[in-house]
């Protein structure tokens, strides 16, 4: 039906034809009629109909109907043509890619550029000299034949200083843990002037290079184990960045304009507190096992056994020596964040967002261009509803986001600039990163999310299934499949989340897919082995999209408050078992009946109004507006203005963010969980109070939301 359209504008600006094909064109009139005037294409009036529970589902039928595993394929191949890092000329083009894709579907749409300091090599050489004489140049076979032809760049940590160590003594870290620390000091290995091999597991990058340099190494190896595909990607280096925080150093907590602007010394303190003090690079999983069968010394420590290959015995240090050289140079690049934006016609100053980055450590296959064909995909769906008629009562911005592989870039400036807009006017941020990996769906969410996503999960097609939604996969019994909550930081909901208060959910297919950040993440991958046919990227268009139309069309927002007051119990209850009894949750616990009771009322009134729906009544307007603003600024009270501690109030969210120990047990609650380990070598009467102010912040923010979703003064 859509397709007809075109012809049958033409018939009604036509002049008028003679009384017998009048006739006939009544007919046909008749047949298209009630369709197309209900997509009716002129300005609709101020009370439009365009908005009624029925047109919105037809839309979101339009939606699901027009989805297509060739575009989306088409997109993906044009976007990975060539590596496109950040800062670099590639990276520009991409830029141009997006906006002109935008543009030519006649949407309204921007490139927004910052200024920030990012990171790229020089120089860098690795070569280890073997107890049996001989030497060897560690391979660098994934990258050196790609150089020349493409442009990939060398294996490197972006923000590590350069450094040369030689003659170092190799040691074997384990996952450079403190307990794996602990545990090679009881087998009486000291890394001290050594250089640390470590494989990559539950710290980040930034993490295991700060600790091996705590314990006195002078460089770090990382790798990622990779037996994936028939191990036969075992030669790939996992590319990364090594910078702590969030954002472009030079601006840190402002955003880095390009036009004049605060902009810090690069050799500011505040600036190299972020960087390690020591250098680093990513080793293959190969280049690892050449030098750990190679190492002598202390016995592996019996607790690491279990999850080591068998044939690694011993773990140094040495006798295996190696040269580690790695320059790097920092420089302030422009990078380019990318929006379309369709206004919308009842409330254009209420935003529904949807983001995915754009960089790409090389070719960005998967992570993240899965994600951004997914992305242009909705924008080409989007405007072919918009030419049937249909326009969002709220509006929805697509955004394509800059320098996310260096420490979330983009994003993290953009919402520093926006933060009061946004704060007042986001009602969600959408997040889709590396769409595709592999197979399985899964999804993050703040609590309020969980009903709309499985909602629409109910819509969706399973694309391994033969026939079946992404919802009943879900629900068959897999206990993997939980919707998980955005305390990480991981991707570009943490600015939304954990500075702005900003709903979010993230989704995506598969995880931990073996060619990560490595040369190898092409289309070619994507094509043999992450989605041959292209049909998980349609679902997760087809998630993402149904979700921001829920969200941009509903007269009221779709969140509930119960499944978020249920949430916060569950996190109150592991907290409470992992705390000895002089510590107590009760004040969580009455923050937590306030809120639910809060969120109750909220749905109470939610369900009055939706019965009101084709009222045109201004004061129901009014109500509707009301109770949206509540249920969208709700999630804000959770932000306290002082924020984590120790150096990172920059994370002002106290139910959600990033702990400051990497391993701590809790995803939720930061700053109890800092407290909890800041407190580990102090009296218990010290460490009791530190505690206890932690759990009282949380439950003052509970309260806070639960008097926000309420909206009267005290
Ligand atoms: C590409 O870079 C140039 C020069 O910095 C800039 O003017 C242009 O806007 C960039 N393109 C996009 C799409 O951002
Ligand atoms: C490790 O060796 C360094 C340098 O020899 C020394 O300063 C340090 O105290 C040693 N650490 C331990 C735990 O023995
Ligand atoms: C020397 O030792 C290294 C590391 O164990 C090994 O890869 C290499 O094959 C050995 N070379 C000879 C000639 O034994
Ligand atoms: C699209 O999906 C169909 C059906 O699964 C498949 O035959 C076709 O090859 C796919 N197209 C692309 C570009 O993968």
């Amino acid at each position: 039906m859509a397709q007809l359209w075109p012809k049958s504008t033409t018939m009604f600006t036509a002049k008028p034809p003679p009384p017998l094909a009048t006739f006939l064109f009544i007919i046909i009139l008749c047949i298209l009629g009630f369709y197309t005037l209900h997509y009716a294409h002129s300005p609709p009036p101020q009370q439009t109909p365009l908005s009624n529970p029925q047109n919105a589902l037809r839309f979101r039928q339009d939606f699901l109907s027009t989805a297509s595993n060739s575009t989306v394929a088409d997109y993906l191949r044009a976007l990975t043509m060539h590596p496109h890092l950040a800062g670099t000329k590639p990276s520009n083009e991409t830029a141009s890619y997006v906006l002109n894709h935008f543009t030519g579907l006649g949407l309204e749409a921007r490139s927004v550029p910052y200024r920030a300091l990012l990171s790229y090599p020089a120089h860098s050489s690795l070569a280890a000299h073997f107890s049996n004489g001989t030497s060897a140049d560690l391979p660098l076979a994934e990258w050196r034949d790609r150089e020349n032809r493409d442009g990939v760049v060398r294996p490197y940590h972006a923000y590590s200083p350069s450094g040369s160590v030689a003659q170092a003594k190799a040691v074997f870290a384990n996952l450079g843990r403190d307990e794996d620390y602990r545990a090679l000091g009881r087998a009486g290995v000291n890394v001290s002037g050594c250089v640390v091999l470590a494989r990559k597991g539950p710290l980040p990058r930034f993490a295991v290079v700060e600790k091996a340099a705590a314990h006195g190494a002078l460089a770090v190896l990382l790798y990622a184990e990779e037996e994936g595909e028939g191990g036969r990607f075992r030669n790939g280096f996992e590319r990364g960045t090594v910078m702590r925080g969030m954002g472009d150093p030079l601006s840190p907590g402002w955003a880095g304009v390009v036009d004049g602007g605060e902009s810090l010394d690069p050799d500011d303190v505040d600036v190299s507190r972020r960087f390690p003090k020591i250098p680093s690079m990513p080793l293959s999983t190969e280049a690892a096992e050449t030098l750990l069968g190679s190492l002598g010394g202390a016995l592996a420590p019996a607790q690491w056994r279990d999850s080591l290959p068998p044939w690694l015995g011993r773990v140094g240090p040495g006798p295996t020596m190696v040269d580690f050289n790695y320059q790097g140079e920092n420089k302030v690049a422009t990078i380019q964040d990318v929006f379309a934006v369709i206004r919308g016609r009842e409330e254009p100053d209420r935003y529904v967002l949807l983001g995915n980055h754009r960089d790409a450590w090389t070719y960005g296959a998967v992570d993240p261009n899965s994600g951004t064909a997914a992305l242009l995909d909705i924008a080409r769906r989007f405007a072919h509803m918009m030419r049937l008629g249909w326009t969002p009562r709220r509006t929805i911005v697509l955004c394509s986001w800059d320098a996310e592989e260096f420490g979330m870039i983009g994003s993290t400036e953009w919402v520093e600039q926006n933060l009061v807009n946004l704060g007042s006017k986001a009602v969600t941020y959408l997040n889709v990163d590396c769409a595709v990996q592999g197979p399985g769906f899964f999804a993050g969410a703040t609590p309020q999310l969980d009903n709309l996503l499985l909602e629409v999960m109910r819509k969706v097609k399973d694309p391994d299934l033969e026939d079946g939604t992404l919802y009943q996969k879900w629900t068959a019994g897999n206990s993997l499949n939980t919707i998980s909550r955005l305390g990480r930081v991981d991707s570009d909901f943490t600015a939304f989340v954990h500075h702005a208060g900003v709903p979010s959910i993230d989704i995506y297919y598969g995880r931990d897919f073996p060619v990560y950040h490595t040369a190898f993440d092409s289309y070619d991958w994507m094509r043999s082995y992450g989605d041959p046919f292209f049909q998980r990227h349609v679902a997760v268009a087809g998630v993402w999209g149904l979700l921001a139309l829920h969200l941009a069309d509903e007269s009221i927002i779709p969140f509930n408050y119960l499944s978020y007051a249920e949430q916060l119990k569950v996190h109150t209850e592991v907290l409470s078992n992992s705390l000895d009894a002089t510590l107590s949750v009760s004040p969580l616990i009455s923050s937590i009946q306030e809120f639910a009771s809060a969120a109750k009322k909220a749905e109470i009134e939610a369900q009055k109004l939706r019965e009101q729906e084709s009222s045109t009544s201004e004061s129901v307007t009014l109500k509707k507006r009301a109770l949206n603003d509540r249920l969208m600024l709700a999630e804000r009270g959770f932000l306290d203005a002082d924020g984590l501690v120790d150096g990172r109030h920059w994370f002002k969210h106290l139910i959600y963010g990033p702990p400051s120990d990497p391993e701590s047990k809790l995803d939720f609650f930061p700053g109890v969980a800092d407290a909890i380990y800041r407190s580990a070598g102090m009296s218990s009467r010290e460490r009791q109070a530190l505690i206890q102010h932690e759990i009282w912040r949380v439950a003052r923010a509970i309260q806070r939301a639960a008097s926000a979703l309420r909206g009267d003064l005290t």
